[in-house]
């Protein structure tokens, strides 16, 4: 069932009939992106660039294989020393705890999981032509669109691949938090599609903000909890020192992890910073190479929102590793809320990826774990830390990073509904916010510019936000840094 991609090396994906992957060969004078490019000629006359259900990618890109500098060890949180495998397995299924510290370029995607994503894959990549003529912008504007997926996101990518694995080594049930709810909603389908029980602690602020995201997940079949919960150690902890908490990824992970921990039939499943989470999402920007192609383009900057840093490392690892094999350098920008602002006023530091400090700890831009981020709107941007793989390429310069205020991010999205017709999830405005600020820059210059962005998800159950913006009753956070969180950093 597993497609044999635990066998020998799987076949390279050129040797496939039929499918001269884009993504991997060096690029050399005369290549594209890594294909050759007989013409470069701009296609003017399409608006929507879509790939064949065979182009689906048949493997997933893992850039740990082309890092410039090595990841840092990831610690047991107990004795701070590297972790193995065995300190995973009660969380995780071999399959993905082998993705997670794989160094192979290719892992090749299962049948089942590419027969999955056939429902929406690949997603379209559109040019913003409406958006380019309101902003009278000499720049091109492209987006990737990944809300055009059954939940809504880009997070089925990796809830696909989750529940894969995990049905196929025996779990029964799987734990998991959510923000937004996109995440959420994703893993309730996934874990529905390949028989598997779901259980989703939901961060208060945004279970009391979107009530139509849990009926939803509800709808898939899972069984949904505000967090902090009183159905964990660790949420009735936190619910006795702050009855009125509204929550943080945090705390919702501390919750799933001790749900899966003390569980025998179940496993725990993150939606994003974990190495093979960002793995699984490079399919968007292998798809968006092949796509860029058709339109006879290459970005000059690529962009996308970054709460834990997987959608931002979908789109943009891809392109990267094109540069590290050789390639042509594009600016690339990970744009976070400026209320929690993790890679740009954090600190680069070994931190533990939940409050209750049950998860491994991992060395990443953080505000501190117990920092409890402010609720603004784009519920799956409130995580104090960042992805290690996009921390490290920050920390090395290879990315940059900007923060916007989610007010200046809802006006981008009523920007962008007003021309393309799409409504962004609160998450996704943010690089819009970044994407049009590009447009305008290189309007005042005077000079062409090609930009990428990822819009990761719709806004259909954000209606309330977006009324509270159009009243002009949302308010903009100031990120005041959390001392204690800060000082409580672990020693490392
Ligand atoms: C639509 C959307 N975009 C972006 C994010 C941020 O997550 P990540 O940085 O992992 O892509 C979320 C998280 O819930 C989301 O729902």
């Amino acid at each position: 069932m597993a497609g044999g991609w635990r066998g020998p090396a799987p076949p390279t994906l050129d040797a496939v009939p039929g499918f001269a992957h884009p993504a991997y060969p060096q690029p050399s004078p005369g290549q594209r992106g890594g294909r050759t490019v007989v013409e470069a000629v701009i296609d003017e006359t399409r608006t929507r660039f879509v790939l064949p259900e065979e182009r689906i990618p048949r493997a997933w890109y893992n850039i740990v294989a082309d890092l410039p500098v090595p990841p840092a060890p990831v610690l047991h949180p107990g004795t701070g020393q590297p972790i193995g495998p065995a300190d995973l397995a009660p969380l995780f299924p071999m399959a993905l705890i082998g993705q997670e510290v794989s160094a192979e370029r290719e892992i090749q995607i299962p049948e089942p999981v590419r027969e999955a994503y056939r429902l929406y894959r690949p997603s379209p990549l559109v040019r913003a032509r409406r958006l380019e003529r309101l902003l009278d912008t000499p720049a091109h504007i492209y987006f990737k669109y990944e809300g055009g997926s059954p939940a809504g996101s880009h997070k089925p990518n990796t809830a696909i691949a989750q529940a894969f694995y995990n049905a196929e080594e025996g779990t029964k049930r799987i734990a998991t938090e959510t923000g937004a709810g996109q995440w959420g909603s994703a893993l309730s389908f996934a874990a529905e599609i390949f028989g598997l029980k779901s259980k989703v602690y939901m961060v208060r602020a945004s279970y009391d903000q979107k009530p139509y995201r849990r009926i939803l997940m509800e709808t898939y079949g899972a069984e949904v909890v505000p967090s902090p919960s009183n159905t964990t150690n660790y949420g009735r902890k936190v619910l006795a020192e702050h009855p009125d908490s509204p929550g943080s990824l945090g705390i919702a992970i501390s919750e799933a992890v001790e749900d899966a921990a003390t569980r025998d039939d179940t496993k725990y499943s993150l939606g994003s910073v974990l190495n093979h989470v960002l793995l699984h999402q490079t399919v968007i920007g292998q798809e968006a190479i092949e796509q860029m192609e058709m339109a006879g383009e290459d970005p000059d900057v690529i962009i996308a929102c970054a709460g834990g840093g997987s959608n931002f490392a979908g789109l943009a690892f891809p392109f990267l590793g094109l540069t590290f094999r050789g390639g042509r350098r594009r600016r690339v920008m990970a744009v976070e809320p400026a209320a929690v602002p993790s890679i740009t006023r954090g600190r680069y530091a070994y931190d533990f990826g939940d409050t209750g400090k049950l998860a491994p700890l991992v060395k990443m831009y953080t505000l501190g774990a117990d920092f409890i981020p402010e609720p603004i709107h784009a519920g799956g941007l409130r995580y104090h830390g960042m992805a290690p793989l996009v921390s490290l390429l920050a920390n090395h310069g290879d990315i940059e990073a900007r923060a916007v205020h989610q007010r200046e991010a809802f006006d981008a999205a009523i920007t962008f509904a007003r021309s393309e017709g799409i409504l962004p999830a609160p998450e996704s405005s943010h690089a819009i916010r970044a994407a049009i600020d590009e447009a305008l820059e290189a309007k005042a210059e005077g000079r062409p510019r090609v930009i990428l962005f990822n819009l990761s998800g719709h806004g259909h159950f954000d209606l309330t936000a977006y009324e509270k913006h159009l009243r002009g009753e949302l308010e903009d956070y100031e990120y005041v840094p959390d001392e204690a969180a800060l000082a409580a950093l672990p020693a490392v």
